[in-house]
C-alpha cells in the first residue's frame, strides 16, 4: 500500500514538473542560450521553396475568444498552452499567422494525401467551382460518373458500385445499413478500441469510451482487439479470431449482419491487426451469412505503402468498403464501394444524399487519384514509411520511454510508456514532447485509448529529410527529459 502510495506521488510529481517546464519554457524563444549548453545541434528543418502571403487577420487569442463564444465546447485542440493558428498550407508543411513553418506530419488526421493545396487537385477543384457547384444528382453531370469509374478500378473483385457520401461516419453508417438490409439481420460485430465514426449506428460500432455517449446503440458485439502489443493473445491473430466465432455463438442468433474492422486503427494509436487474423475472421462471419466490411477511412488511398487498401496486406477481399479522408485531399466526401448484387438493397426505397457526390468532391476526388499514380505517392509512402520506422525503432532502443513503434508506410505510431514492463501509458510525457516538437518546428498527432501514442500520418509526399528531421527532433526533445 505504502509502496504503490509512493509510486502515486513520484508520478504526480513528475507529472507537475513536466507540466511547469511545459507551461514556462519555450524551445523558440530561448534558442540562443539553449545552443551554448548543448552539444547536439538543434536539428534543421530542409529547405523549402515557398513565401505564404502575408497574413492580415486575427490573432490566435482573437480567434480562440470566438470559439469559445460562438462554437460548441466540445470542440478541443492541440496545444493547449499556446494553441497554433495555422493560415496557410504547401505540400508537407503548414504555416501559422507570422508565416512561420511547420512539418505536418500528421496530415490534417490522415486526410491530407497529396500535400496542402497541391496545384493539381486545387486546379480541379476551381476549375469545377467555376463551372457548376452544385447541381443535384437527378441531373447527369461527368464529374461523379468519371470518379466512380476511376475509383472502382482501384478496387479487387466485384467491388465496383460506388456510392458517394460527405464523411467517413456517413460511409460507414451506410455500409452498416446495407449489410443489415442484404442479411436481414441486426447484430454487426466491430473492434474494441475502434472508432467508426459518431452518429448513432456509427458511435455504436466504435469501442472506446471517451468518443461514445450514454444514448441508446444497439446491435453491435465488441470483440478482443487483435493488438499486437497491449492484447491478451500478442500477436496470435487465429486466436483472437477464435473470440469473434464465440461471439456469433454466444452474443447472437448464430446470424449477423456483418463483421466491421479498421485494418490499421487509427484513433485508436496505429494498430495493426495481428496477423493472420482478418482471413479467420471473415470466413466465421461469411459461414454466418454476414458481410465483412473494411473500413479504410484512414489506411486507404495508399497511406500503407505496400498496397492500395489497408485490408490487402491481410489478403481479404470484403464484401463492402468505406472510405473518407484521404479520398479528396481535405474536400468533404466519403464513398461506400460494394458489389452490384448488395448495391440492389438500396432499390427497395429511395436513398438520396443531397451533397455526396457533388461535382466539385468528386473532381478534387478523381484529381487526388491521378496525382497518387502520376506522383507515385503509394511507392513514396513505403520508401520513406519504411525508412521513417527504422529510426524510430533506433530511436526505441535509445529512449526507454518509447514502448512500441508500428505501423505501416506513412501511417506510424510511437507509444509512450514510463515502464516498459508493465506498459504504464506515459500521458503527460507525450503532451510534454507533443509541445515542445511543435516549438522545434514539427506538429505530430496524438491518439490510442490512453492518449499515449504518437500518430505519424503526414502527406505522402513526405521525404527521407523530412523524417529525418522528425525523428531528430523527437530525439533532441526526448534527451531533454
Ligand atoms: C477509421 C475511421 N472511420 C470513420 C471515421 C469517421 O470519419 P468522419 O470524421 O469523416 O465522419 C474516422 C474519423 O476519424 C476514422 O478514423
Amino acid at each position: 500500500m505504502a509502496m504503490q502510495r509512493l509510486a502515486t506521488m513520484k508520478g504526480q510529481y513528475r507529472a507537475k514538473e513536466l507540466l511547469r517546464r511545459c507551461r514556462g519554457f519555450s524551445w523558440v524563444a530561448h534558442r540562443e542560450t539553449i545552443a551554448h549548453e548543448i552539444e547536439s545541434p538543434i536539428p534543421k528543418m530542409p529547405p523549402f521553396d515557398y513565401a505564404p502571403p502575408p497574413y492580415n487577420g486575427p490573432s490566435a487569442a482573437e480567434i480562440l475568444q470566438k470559439r469559445k463564444q460562438f462554437l460548441s465546447p466540445s470542440m478541443f485542440y492541440f496545444y493547449n498552452n499556446t494553441p497554433l493558428n495555422v493560415v496557410d498550407g504547401k505540400m508537407q508543411y503548414l504555416y501559422d499567422d507570422t508565416g512561420r513553418r511547420y512539418l505536418d506530419a500528421f496530415g490534417g488526421i490522415a486526410t491530407v494525401c497529396c500535400g496542402h493545396c497541391h496545384p493539381d487537385v486545387v486546379k480541379a477543384i476551381v476549375n469545377q467551382t467555376n463551372r457548376l457547384q452544385h447541381c443535384t444528382i437527378l441531373y447527369l453531370n461527368p464529374a461523379i460518373a468519371d470518379f466512380a469509374e476511376a475509383l472502382a478500378s482501384k478496387l479487387p473483385g466485384d467491388l465496383k458500385v460506388v456510392f458517394f457520401t460527405n464523411s467517413g461516419t456517413e460511409a460507414n453508417e451506410l455500409a452498416m445499413m446495407i449489410a443489415r438490409l442484404y442479411t436481414g439481420c441486426h447484430d454487426i460485430i466491430s473492434l474494441r478500441n475502434a472508432y467508426h465514426g459518431n452518429a448513432a449506428g456509427t458511435m455504436g460500432a466504435t469501442a472506446q469510451s471517451n468518443w461514445k455517449f450514454n444514448i441508446v446503440q444497439s446491435g453491435v458485439h465488441h470483440a478482443l482487439n487483435p493488438d499486437p502489443y497491449r492484447g491478451v493473445f500478442g500477436s496470435d491473430g487465429k486466436m483472437y479470431a477464435k473470440d469473434v466465432e464465440e461471439l456469433i455463438t454466444y452474443g447472437t442468433s448464430g446470424h449477423v449482419a456483418g463483421f466491421l474492422s479498421e485494418s490499421i486503427q487509427g484513433v485508436g494509436g496505429i494498430i495493426e491487426l495481428a496477423p493472420d487474423y482478418l482471413p479467420a475472421v471473415y470466413s466465421s462471419i461469411k459461414k454466418a451469412g454476414g458481410l465483412c466490411i473494411a473500413d479504410e477511412v484512414q489506411c486507404g488511398f495508399a497511406r500503407t505503402g505496400s498496397h492500395f487498401w489497408g485490408f490487402e496486406s491481410q489478403g481479404v477481399v470484403p464484401d463492402i468498403v468505406t472510405m473518407a479522408k484521404g479520398i479528396g485531399n481535405g474536400i468533404p466526401l466519403g464513398a461506400v464501394v460494394t458489389t452490384p448484387e448488395i448495391a440492389e438493397v438500396l432499390t427497395r426505397r429511395s436513398y438520396f444524399n443531397t451533397f455526396g457526390g457533388n461535382p466539385v468532391c468528386t473532381a478534387a476526388g478523381h484529381a487526388v487519384l491521378k496525382v497518387i499514380e502520376k506522383e507515385n505517392l503509394q511507392e513514396n509512402a513505403h520508401v520513406v514509411g519504411s525508412y521513417l520506422k527504422e529510426r524510430l525503432n533506433s530511436l526505441k532502443d535509445k529512449h526507454e520511454i518509447i514502448g512500441d513503434v508500428r505501423g505501416r508506410g506513412l501511417m506510424l505510431g510511437v507509444e509512450l510508456v514510463t515502464d516498459r514492463q508493465l506498459k504504464t501509458p506515459a500521458k503527460v510525457e507525450t503532451l510534454h514532447v507533443m509541445d515542445q516538437m511543435k516549438e522545434m518546428g514539427v506538429l505530430i498527432g496524438k491518439g490510442g485509448f490512453f492518449g499515449n501514442v504518437f500518430r505519424i500520418t503526414p502527406p505522402l509526399c513526405f521525404t527521407k529529410e523530412d523524417a529525418d528531421f522528425l525523428v531528430d527532433v523527437m530525439d533532441y526533445t526526448m534527451s531533454k527529459m
